[in-house]
């Protein structure tokens, strides 16, 4: 989950990293009110911030410096509604204005390739990082960090000194970094990035911008991660497949996708994808709607919600199940299937094409084809089970 940067300012500065002063508002009202507060802080100067998920808020016109609070809340009703890369303003934060000397970045993100943590700094901050590391890399400092050890006073050090930061602020910054990586190891963070991280003209070193990354999988361990949740923009089937714990992943096509084993799920969606081309007009071929894993145990239960989720996204035309038995036998899933179509009913109303192989496929053919409702296509291979799911999307499509 990324969060926004008033809630990355939030968590910086309950774990010690200088920040200005700020707070989050709705409506041109509410920033009024907090301009006035944060003003009276800042020698009246405050910078009024959209909240919105993604980079170069500051080029889009997203960041407007206000000298006085009828300036912030005409900047407010500037920024509020306004899209910025096709995410929509909603909140604005209201930050105290810095007098900005110099403009730094640093990072900590999570280096896969690795096994390990990375560090990146720069004298260079404030730009587009990913400009920087093409144009420039040799300006861009990349640290390695033991994620047993972290970002200590040694490794403080020697980031700075790899940065090349001038000598009067290395200590303050080697200060903020080993409290940003409190950031990132408490808050099980996989990215905690500031950019600008700045000199201000009186010598201060402030985190300007924040952006932070938490790992849902340790989600588990921070309760209160769950109040950073933005539910108003969360996609409601992506929600409701989330509260059922299942793995779903909503996109853009028509073709619903059921399986088990992520691997599968994702040759799936290839092969459907792949398969979409054959049908549909040009640059309009069925492809798949969603990521959706049963895992191992597939029982009617699993079946129900996922079935359930998928036919309620207007955008499939047809569904396709396709499981190969191995601990969970093709006859378990089948019995699922059948379960799933009893209990939604007059719900179920999109072809369903079910592609099952492995243990105790012969068993699981059987029961469907018993079953033999007139929805279901039961076919042998992978292959075939996609060109037809994609065949019927495309047909409906077509009415
Ligand atoms: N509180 C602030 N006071 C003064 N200048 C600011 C403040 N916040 C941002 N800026 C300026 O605006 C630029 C862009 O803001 P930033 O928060 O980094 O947004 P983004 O990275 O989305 O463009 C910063 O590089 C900085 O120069
Ligand atoms: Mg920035």
């Amino acid at each position: 989950m990324d969060l926004f940067e008033y809630q990355a300012r939030d968590m910086f500065e309950a774990h010690g990293v200088p920040v200005l002063a700020g707070a989050v508002a709705e409506t041109v009202e509410e920033a009024r009110a907090a301009a006035e507060t944060i003003g009276a802080l800042s020698g009246g100067v405050v910078v009024v911030k959209a909240q919105v998920k993604v980079g170069g808020r500051g080029k889009a016109g997203g960041v407007k410096v206000a000298k006085s609070v009828d300036e912030a809340a005409d900047a407010a009703s500037q920024i509020l509604g306004m899209d910025i890369k096709g995410h929509t303003v909603h909140k604005v934060m209201i930050a105290a204005g810095a007098q900005i000397a110099e403009e730094y970045y640093f990072s900590i993100l999570l280096d896969r390739a690795n096994r390990s943590y990375l560090a990146m700094a720069s004298k260079e901050g404030g730009v587009e990082i990913e400009v920087l590391a093409v144009e420039r890399p040799e300006a861009l400092a990349r640290i390695p960090v033991d994620p047993i050890v972290g970002i200590d006073a040694a490794k403080a050090k020697e980031i700075v000194d790899a940065a090349n930061f001038d000598e009067d602020v290395k200590g303050q910054i080697a200060e903020a970094m080993q409290k940003l990586w409190t950031v990132y190891r408490d808050e099980d963070a996989t990215l905690v990035e500031v950019n600008p991280l700045v000199k201000t003209t009186d010598g201060r070193i402030v985190a300007l911008d924040g952006k932070v990354t938490l790992d849902d999988n340790a989600g588990f361990r921070h309760p209160g991660h769950e109040a950073l949740e933005d539910k108003a923009s969360a996609d409601p089937l992506e929600a409701a497949a989330k509260a059922k714990d299942l793995n779903y992943v909503r996109l853009d096509g028509a073709v619903g996708i059921i399986g088990n084993g992520a691997g599968l799920v994702m040759s799936t969606l290839d092969v459907v994808a792949y398969a979409g081309e054959e049908f549909g007009t040009e640059g309009n071929h069925p492809s798949p709607a969603n990521f959706l894993d049963i895992g191992g145990g597939a029982s009617a239960q699993v079946m129900i919600d996922g079935l359930h989720i998928i036919l309620n996204d207007q955008n499939v035309k047809s569904v396709l199940v396709n499981v190969f038995g191995g601990i969970t036998a093709c006859d378990h899933v089948a019995n699922g299937i059948v379960g799933a179509l009893k209990v939604l009913g007059d719900e179920a109303t999109k072809p369903l094409v079910v592609r099952l192989d492995g243990n105790k496929v012969e068993e699981g053919r059987r029961i469907l084809a018993e079953f033999g409702h007139p929805l279901v296509t039961v076919e042998e291979t992978m292959d075939g089970a996609a060109r037809k799911a994609a065949e019927l999307a495309s047909a409906a499509n077509k009415n």
